[in-house]
């Protein structure tokens, strides 16, 4: 492995609904997630993230591992419902008290705690409200990040604001395949700007509460056209720009694409009052990327969406059948260094990683070489890119350990350390001792 630079970050990711269970306890409220997963036929095999990997009760345990692996950073998620379970109004104690024993326990051990403010657990009283089709949202998402930077900011460097506000619109609010389920295909456009409000709302009070550091973390894919038809051509560009544009340029740029391609006028956006941008596009000190993946699209004309995605040919799959293309990462960071140039702010990998189709061994052992492999591939990727002159600081494995992976239940396994959900038993899988290996490596 290449050398990085002295002061990379060297990380592992997780999120609150995926990791904590405990969802009745403490005062916690419910979230969209809780409701979804009660919705027959929502979740693969009807699992909840009722228990999840219980890293609530057990995070002590957690921090072990994660020291045991050497890592500088940890990115978690806070879960809303926790800490201001109305959604509004003022901190519950015991929640707060939860993110404040995790963050100590994280600086004893020598490890940057990196917060998410929102990884898809809303309270539901706020979807009752219209959740991120309403404005009011927006307005709820800033107080609560003030309010959890209130209690954390005097320990906690680096904030992110929302994860992957994209799938919050394309899978939630678009689609229905994710928490709340709705599925309003191209209406759910105004949840797009109201969380880019949100997240320059959230900008605003993490500032006021003295945060240095704030960053978005966005998932981006390279789109590919399928052929060099002109058709194919522009169904990608299309893709492109919701995908790798929407949630990016009125932050960096202080404007929307051009969405007249995915047949949307001014008219698709009139929820934009003057100012928003303004608030949207405040200074960020981070650019949050995960990649798992590019896509290879294809047109499709006369359906709302002028684009369907086809099959990438000749690449290894993971255990859920995304194509490993660790070169489609470079391409990915070229392209955002390319396209911002000089408002591009420094880069982490905020998650990368794959699921894969982990056996215990009859030794109890778990060696996991797809995995391995995925993660050498794509760290390498990094590092081209960082030789090519892109500003990438960290890298962030998803994920610390198995856990609920939204629609699929607990059938796809992210973790370097495996979980038995029926014991809560935690063994670090074979990647593990290779991403741990690594780290040691690079650290001296
Ligand atoms: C990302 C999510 C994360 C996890 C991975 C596999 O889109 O942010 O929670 O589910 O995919």
């Amino acid at each position: 492995m290449p050398r990085f630079p002295a002061d990379f970050a060297w990380g592992v990711a997780t999120s609150s609904y995926q990791i904590e269970g405990a969802v009745a306890e403490d005062g916690r409220s419910e979230s969209i997630w809780d409701t979804f997963c009660r919705k027959p036929g929502a979740i693969r095999d009807g699992h909840t993230g009722d228990v999840a990997a219980d890293h609530y009760h057990r995070w002590p345990q957690d921090i072990k591992l994660m020291a045991d692996l050497g890592i500088t950073s940890y990115r978690f998620s806070i879960a809303w419902p926790r800490v201001q379970p109305h959604g509004r109004g003022p901190g519950n104690g015991p929640g707060l008290d939860f993110y404040d024993r995790l963050v100590d326990g994280l600086l004893a051990t020598g490890i940057t705690p990196v917060p998410t403010l929102y990884h898809w657990d809303l309270p539901q009283e706020l979807e009752d409200e219209g959740g991120w089709l309403s404005r009011q949202t927006a307005q709820r998402f800033g107080d609560y990040a003030g309010l959890a930077a209130q209690r954390l900011a005097d320990r906690v460097p680096m904030w992110i604001t929302l994860n992957e506000p994209f799938v919050v619109t394309a899978f939630a609010y678009a689609l229905g395949i994710h928490a709340p389920g709705q599925t309003l295909m191209l209406d759910a456009l105004p949840t797009a700007h109201y969380q880019l409000l949100g997240h320059g709302l959230a900008t605003a009070a993490l500032r006021a509460a003295g945060v240095r550091q704030v960053a978005i973390t966005n998932n981006y894919s390279p789109a590919w056209p399928a052929t060099d038809s002109e058709q194919d051509v522009a169904a990608a560009r299309a893709f492109d720009t919701l995908q790798n544009k929407l949630f990016t340029d009125p932050i960096l740029r202080r404007a929307y694409p051009d969405l007249s391609a995915l047949g949307i006028g001014e008219a698709g956006l009139d929820c934009v009052q003057d100012g928003d941008l303004a608030v949207i596009s405040a200074p960020i000190d981070a650019l949050g990327v995960n990649y798992y993946s590019p896509t290879r699209l294809s047109a499709l004309p006369g359906s709302p969406l002028p684009f369907q995605m086809e099959p990438i040919p000749g690449y290894p799959v993971t255990a859920f059948g995304w194509p490993v293309v660790p070169a489609g990462l470079t391409e990915l960071l070229r392209l955002l260094r390319d396209r911002y140039a000089d408002v591009l702010p420094p880069v982490y990998i905020t998650e990368n990683g794959c699921s894969a189709d982990d056996k215990v061994a009859g030794d109890g052992t778990i060696d996991d070489q797809p995995r391995i492999r995925y993660l050498d591939g794509h760290i390498r990727a990094v590092h081209d890119a960082i030789v090519s002159g892109v500003d990438v600081r960290g890298y962030l494995v998803w994920s610390l350990m198995d856990n609920f992976e939204w629609s699929e239940g607990y059938h796809q396994r992210f973790g370097l350390v495996y979980v038995d959900f029926g014991t809560q038993q935690r063994t670090p899988k074979s990647s593990f001792a290779w991403y741990r290996d690594l780290i040691a490596a690079q650290r001296t």
